[in-house]
Formats: C-alpha cells, sequence, structure tokens
C-alpha cells in the first residue's frame, strides 16, 4: 500500500474495463488520478464510486488541440507524475474488406492520440524537472497478426514501437516509458470482440469468449484486476530501471 503516495495520475480511457480498475489500484496506492475519456458520464460515474481522489473530465484523445488544453490545465494545478495512454478501440476485418473509416478511426484513437498524449506529458515532465512514468497499454495482438484483425494488430505494433523510441528519448529526463501486453481481458470491451467474431466465424454469441479462455495457458481469461500489480509496479520507483520495454501480462499466452 502507499507505494504511490501523493502522485498525480492522468489515465486514458478509464471510464470502465482495464483503465477503470488501474484508476482504483492508483488511488489505493495513494495517488490521485484524473480519467480521461470522451464518455464523460461514465467517467464521472466511475469517479464517483471510486473515492475523492478520482476526478473525471472529458477528453477525445483524437482532438490534438483537447489534449494540449486539457493537459495543460491539469499541469497547471501541479506536477503530473503518472500517465496511462489506456483509450483504445478495437474492429475486424481481414485485408480484402477493411474500410478506410475503420483503418482511420483505430490508428487516431490507438495510435495518434496516445502519441500525442505522450508529447504532452512527457513536455510537461520536463519542464517541472518530474522523473515521471508513461505506460502504454499494448496487446499480445501487437506480438503477431491475425488473419481477421489486420488493422488493430498494425495499430498495437505500433504502440510497441512507440514505446521504444519514446523510452529510449525520455530516460534521459528520468522518464520511464514502458508498455503492458495483455491477452484476453474479459469485460465490455471483449463482449465487443466475440459479437465480431461471431460475424465473420459465423459462430454462436459467447462461443470465441470461451474458446479463448480455455486455451491461455493459466486456465481462463484475464480480469482486469490481473493487470494491476504490473500498472503499480510500472507507475512506481520500482521499476526506475526499466527502460522501454513491453510486458506480456497474458497467463502465458506469448513469450518474448
Ligand atoms: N480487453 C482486452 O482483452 C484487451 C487485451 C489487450 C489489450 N487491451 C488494451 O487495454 C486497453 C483497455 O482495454 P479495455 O478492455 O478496458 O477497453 P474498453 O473498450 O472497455 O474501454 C475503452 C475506454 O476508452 C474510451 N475511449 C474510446 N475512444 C476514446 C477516445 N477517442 N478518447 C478517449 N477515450 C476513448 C471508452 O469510452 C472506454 O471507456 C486498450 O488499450 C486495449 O486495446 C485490452
Amino acid at each position: 500500500m502507499n507505494r504511490l503516495q501523493g502522485k498525480r495520475a492522468i489515465i486514458t480511457g478509464a471510464a470502465r474495463g482495464i483503465g477503470r480498475a488501474f484508476a482504483e489500484a492508483y488511488a489505493r496506492e495513494g495517488a490521485s488520478v484524473v480519467i480521461l475519456d470522451i464518455d464523460l458520464a461514465r467517467a464521472e460515474q466511475a469517479a464517483k464510486e471510486i473515492g475523492p481522489a478520482v476526478s473525471a473530465r472529458q477528453l477525445d484523445v483524437t482532438d490534438i488541440s483537447a489534449i494540449e488544453r486539457v493537459v495543460g490545465e491539469i499541469a497547471a494545478d501541479g506536477p503530473i507524475d503518472i500517465l496511462v495512454n489506456n483509450a483504445a478501440l478495437f474492429d475486424m476485418a481481414p485485408v480484402t474488406e477493411v474500410t478506410e473509416a475503420s483503418y482511420d478511426k483505430l490508428f487516431a484513437i490507438n495510435v495518434k492520440g496516445p502519441l500525442f498524449m505522450m508529447k504532452a506529458v512527457s513536455n510537461a515532465m520536463i519542464a517541472t524537472g518530474t522523473r515521471g512514468k508513461i505506460i502504454n497499454m499494448a496487446s499480445q495482438a501487437g506480438r503477431r497478426g491475425e488473419a481477421l484483425v489486420l488493422v488493430y494488430c498494425a495499430t498495437k505494433a505500433a504502440m510497441i514501437s512507440m514505446t521504444q523510441s519514446a523510452g529510449l528519448a525520455l530516460i534521459k529526463h528520468g522518464i520511464n516509458v514502458n508498455a503492458i501486453a495483455p491477452g484476453v481481458v474479459d469485460g465490455e470491451h471483449w463482449d465487443g470482440v466475440d459479437a465480431l467474431f461471431a460475424k465473420y466465424e459465423n459462430r454462436p454469441k459467447g462461443e470465441k469468449k470461451r474458446l479463448v479462455g480455455e486455451a491461455v495457458p493459466y486456465g481462463r481469461m484475464g480480469t482486469a484486476e490481473d493487470l494491476t500489480g504490473m500498472a503499480i509496479f510500472l507507475a512506481s520507483s520500482e521499476s526506475d530501471y526499466v527502460v522501454a520495454q513491453t510486458y506480456n501480462v497474458d497467463g502465458g499466452n506469448w513469450m518474448s
């Protein structure tokens, strides 16, 4: 407990799912947390339910001027110690059916958004001399392509690459950039993934989710809480010597 005492964290896409679990975990460890999400009502509800250390603001991470404004306003209240780039969108289609709209949307949310969040927050950290922590949410999808998941896999491979370049550039300022690559994590995100697999593979709803869970060496799908230990470690001073890495937290699905 109290491994993040007095730290100020911002987490994108934390109105639900993994980001919300991170907000709860960071607050438990003594940090104050700002949830930044496109869904303001749900972000405010999450903040209220977690407690007074957590607040919510609306942000669409594809809007770069909004990123600069919101990060600037949060930085005006004091140094930002931790950024978690968590917001992302999933979509599915094979190469023969991919659309420009799906490509543009996924790259805007999953790649451009986190890149310009890193830019705004790292500049704020450098300006205040803060030895900060940036944690990017990648995926096992970024480790290997999948026949039906071309664009999303490419965005998560980009996240791993951006983590490496930003990590190497920022460590001289004492800022650590690392990533977490989850496997299959139960929740609303995977309900959407399951529905798309049902369509593309002509399966009954729920079957893909059951099969991917059974295939995990650990024996089940992950939960958001399975990831919080790594998220706390990468946000704390215990990870000071960890630079530009992507950690698989996936029950044994992937080894790298
Ligand atoms: N759930 C999984 O199985 C899994 C596996 C590997 C990686 N991941 C990654 O972990 C992260 C969190 O996943 P999750 O399962 O909690 O997802 P989720 O879909 O449950 O939550 C995503 C959040 O992002 C928000 N969001 C969407 N577009 C936004 C935008 N333009 N600006 C700001 N916020 C926006 C949504 O409102 C939502 O609150 C994502 O980066 C995801 O790719 C998830």
